[in-house]
C-alpha cells in the first residue's frame, strides 16, 4: 500500500508548535519589545553544549594534567583554540543575555498571573547559568582560575552558622585541590546541564501555555482594541532564525579575534595581587570592601533574592504589563532612579575608600552593627526613599515605583561590579584603569 509522504514543512511546523502557540500577538514580534534576549540565551546555551562536548574529548579533569591538556588543546588540536574561545565567549555573553532578559521581563511587567511560575523558574535558571560559569572557571587550573575560585569560595565562609560547612562541601575539603576539580567538573559537565535542559523545557512550556508573551491589554470597554494575532510560522520563526544566526556570527568573530585568557599553571603558594573573583561576582567582592562580610555575601543578597522571588505574588497593578516601564511616568522615574544610583553609589564608594571609618566613629559598637546593620539599613532606607518619592512626587503606581526601586538597585550593583573589575588595583585599592 502506498503511504503518502508528509511534506517537510508540515514536520517543521509541527515541531515548532510543540514549543510555541500557533499564533502570537503582533506587538511581540517587534524586536525592541524583547530584544530577542530569551532566544539569544537559548542559542548561547546550545553553543555551550556543542563546544563543551567537543572540549571533553581532550580535557583531563586531573589537577596534575588539566593545565597541560588545555595548552595541548589550544596549541596542537586543529581548531582546538577556536572551539575553546567559542565556549568562553558564549559562556560570558550568556550571563549578560540572561541578566538582560530578566530585566526586560521585569521592566515590561511580564510576571503577573499566568507567568508567575515562569518567572520563578527563570530565576532558578539564572542561578544555574552563574553556577555553570563559575564551575567552568576552575577547569583550566591556571593561576587566574585557582585564585578566583579561592576568593569566591572564601566568601562562603561568611554565611552565618553554616558557612564553613558549605565551603568545605563546595571545595570537597578545606582547600582547593583535586577534590574541588572533580566536583566542579561533574557539576559543570553533567549536573548543571541536565538541570538546565529540564528547566528550560519547562520554561518554554509555561510560556506556550500562557499564550506567548505578555502584551498590554485593551481597556474592558474597548475589546476591539485587542492586538491582532499573527501565525508563529513564519512570522516569529524567521525573526528567531535571524537573531540566532547573528548571535552565532558575533560569537565566532569574537572567538577568532580574542583568545581565552590562560595564565601560568595554578600555584597554591603564590597569590596574585590583586586577586579578583570572576567579573560577575565582582559586585559582591566590592560590597565586601564596604560592609561587614556577613551582610555583603549573605544578608543583602538573600533579601534581594527573596524579594525577587516573591515579586510576582505581590499585589501590583497589571495595567502596564507588556509596556516598557508601564507608562511615561514609569520611564521618567526609572531614568531618575538610574542617574541617582550612579551618583549615590559612586560617591559612597569614593567616600568609604578615603573618608568614612565606621568602626572608628563607633568604637564601642560591634563591627556587625557598625559596618553591617547600620550602613545596610541606611542603604535600604535610600531604596525605600526611591519608591516613596516615585509614589509621592510623580504619582507613580505601585508597579512603577517598584520598578524605580529595582532600577536603583540594579544600577548600583552594576556600578559596584564595574568598580571592582576596572578601578581596583594592588591591595584592592581604588585606582584609574589606565597608567
Ligand atoms: C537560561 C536562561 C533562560 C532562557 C534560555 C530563557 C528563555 C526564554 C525565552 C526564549 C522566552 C520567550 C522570548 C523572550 O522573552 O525573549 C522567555 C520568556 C520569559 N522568561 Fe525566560 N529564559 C531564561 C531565564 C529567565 C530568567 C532569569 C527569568 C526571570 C527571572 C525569566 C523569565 C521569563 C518570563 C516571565 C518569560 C515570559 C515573558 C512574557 O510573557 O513576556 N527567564 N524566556
Amino acid at each position: 500500500m502506498k503511504t503518502e509522504r508528509r511534506p517537510r514543512r508540515f514536520l517543521l511546523r509541527n515541531l515548532v508548535l510543540h514549543f510555541r502557540p500557533t499564533t502570537v500577538p503582533e506587538p511581540t514580534l517587534k524586536f525592541t519589545f524583547t530584544w530577542g534576549l530569551g532566544g539569544m540565551a537559548v542559542v548561547l546555551v546550545m553553543l555551550q553544549i556543542v563546544t563543551g562536548v567537543m572540549l571533553k574529548f581532550v580535557y583531563e579533569p586531573i589537577a596534575t594534567q588539566a593545565y597541560a591538556s588545555v595548552i595541548h588543546l589550544q596549541n596542537d588540536v586543529p581548531f582546538g583554540g577556536f572551539i575553546r574561545n567559542i565556549h568562553f565567549w558564549s559562556a560570558n555573553f550568556l550571563v549578560v543575555a540572561v541578566f538582560l532578559h530578566l530585566l526586560r521581563v521585569f521592566f515590561t511587567g511580564a510576571f503577573h498571573a499566568g507567568r508567575r511560575f515562569t518567572w520563578v523558574v527563570g530565576l532558578i535558571l539564572f542561578f544555574l547559568v552563574l553556577a555553570s560559569n563559575f564551575t567552568g572557571y576552575l577547569l583550566p587550573w591556571d593561576q587566574l582560575a585557582y585564585w578566583a575560585v579561592t576568593i569566591s569560595t572564601g566568601m562562603l565562609e561568611y554565611v552565618p552558622g553554616i558557612g564553613l560547612r558549605i565551603q568545605h562541601l563546595v571545595r570537597g575539603g578545606p582547600e582547593i585541590g583535586q577534590a574541588t576539580l572533580g566536583i566542579f567538573f561533574a557539576l559543570h559537565t553533567a549536573v548543571i546541564p541536565i538541570l538546565m535542559g529540564g528547566l528550560m523545557a519547562f520554561h518554554f512550556w509555561r510560556i506556550r501555555k500562557a499564550g506567548g508573551l505578555a502584551v498590554s491589554r485593551p481597556p474592558e470597554n474597548e475589546p476591539d482594541a485587542a492586538p491582532a494575532s499573527v501565525p508563529v510560522v513564519p512570522g516569529l520563526l524567521i525573526r528567531e532564525a535571524v537573531v540566532a544566526l547573528l548571535v552565532i556570527a558575533f560569537v565566532c568573530l569574537m572567538a577568532a579575534a580574542i583568545d581565552t585568557p590562560v595564565g601560568a599553571p595554578a600555584n597554591p603558594g603564590l597569590s596574585p595581587n590583586p586577586t579578583k573573583a570572576p567579573w560577575y561576582f565582582g559586585g559582591f567582592q566590592e560590597m565586601l570592601l564596604h560592609f561587614h562580610p556577613s551582610f555583603a555575601v549573605f544578608v543583602i543578597p538573600a533579601i534581594i533574592f527573596f524579594a525577587l522571588l516573591l515579586v510576582p505574588y505581590v499585589n501590583l497593578e497589571e495595567t502596564g504589563a507588556g509596556i516598557w516601564f508601564a507608562s511615561r511616568t514609569g520611564r521618567r522615574t526609572a531614568a531618575i532612579a538610574a542617574v541617582s544610583a550612579v551618583l549615590f553609589t559612586g560617591l559612597l564608594v569614593f567616600l568609604d575608600e578615603f573618608y568614612m571609618d565606621w568602626t572608628g566613629w563607633m568604637p564601642d559598637v560591634s563591627p556587625f552593627l557598625s559596618t553591617g546593620l547600620i550602613p545596610a539599613a541606611g542603604c535600604f532606607v535610600v531604596v525605600a526613599g526611591c519608591y516613596l518619592s516615585a509614589r509621592k512626587l510623580f504619582s507613580a503606581t505601585r508597579m512603577e515605583a517598584l520598578q524605580a526601586g529595582f532600577v536603583f538597585l540594579t544600577v548600583s550593583f552594576v556600578v559596584m561590579t564595574l568598580t571592582c573589575a576596572l578601578f581596583r588595583g594592588q591591595g584592592m585599592r581604588l585606582m584609574w584603569p589606565w597608567p
